[in-house]
């Protein structure tokens, strides 16, 4: 069994809480997770100073769990920051194996310089593809901020990767148990054969949508079961938001989706 927490879209420098922060270091720190996954937009400009500023935090994280990942989103390669990001954060890529729990996570860069829009390109699907062909370890994730599948109520704007096909064909071929996403603040999930597309809110920000929370994903994954707990990073409450066992799931939609709310809708009446 590997229990992740997945936190996203910090985006320090702009509507960034420092007390959701403290909370979420509070609960790895009594929750003990394998690992922790930071799905991007770390700052929100992608400033030097912003990023200067964000190391005391990212110490904190570190320190709270040892096994941290960290990929860059669209917000932190604003203004060119991606040389940035790799001067005080790390590598835009990276992978982390934990061999005692059977899983290895490979987190890439979908950022762009200065754009929104997201993309693997094809040398990162290659070198994706290179860490799970030379691997037999059981539990195979993989980490980037772009959306692989658009998800809806969740803003029109460059959301979904140009080159999307391509990473969803990787994921049936390589039977990736979990892809994990941030981008539109929007905790959601699909499945798609083995695979489970799991998408969080902004962890410590408050630039939710509707009437979401800030919130994160606390993940138990075993042997293809999954149990995915979506964590309010105001109140530490957790509410089931995915739960797949012996390859049925249940998703548990914490919110009306666009078309729920047009079909409730008197304006549409003829
Ligand atoms: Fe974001």
């Amino acid at each position: 069994m590997v229990n992740i927490i997945q936190i996203s879209d910090m985006h320090y420098g702009s509507e960034f809480s420092d007390e959701y922060f403290n909370n979420i270091i509070q609960y790895i720190k009594k929750n003990h997770p394998d690992a922790v996954v930071l799905s991007g937009d770390i700052v929100h400009k992608g400033r030097y100073g912003q990023y200067q500023n964000f190391i005391p935090y990212l110490e904190k994280l570190k320190e709270a769990s040892p096994n941290f990942l960290v990929i860059p989103g669209n917000h932190d390669a604003k203004n060119n920051g991606l040389v940035f990001f790799e001067k005080f954060v790390g590598p835009r890529r990276s992978k982390l194996t934990l061999d005692n729990k059977n899983t290895i996570i490979v987190g890439v860069c979908s950022a762009k310089d200065d754009i929104s829009q997201g993309e693997i390109g094809d040398e990162q699907l290659d070198w994706i593809g290179r860490q799970f062909l030379s691997c037999s370890l059981e539990n195979r994730i993989i980490a980037l901020h772009h959306h692989a599948i658009a998800v809806p109520y969740s803003g029109r704007k460059q959301a979904t990767l140009v080159d999307a096909g391509e990473l969803i064909e990787l994921t049936q071929l390589f039977e990736i148990d979990l892809v994990i996403m941030g981008h539109k603040h929007i905790p959601h999930a699909y499945v798609i054969g083995p695979t489970t597309f799991l998408y969080c809110g902004t962890t410590t920000s408050n630039k939710v949508r509707a009437d979401e929370s800030p919130s994160f994903n606390h993940i138990i994954l075993e042997k293809g079961d999954l149990e995915v707990q979506m964590v309010n990073s105001v109140n530490l409450l957790p509410s089931l938001l995915l739960e797949r066992k012996e390859g049925r799931t249940r998703f548990v939609r914490p919110r009306r989706t666009r078309l729920e709310h047009l079909l409730k809708s008197d304006v549409w009446d003829d």
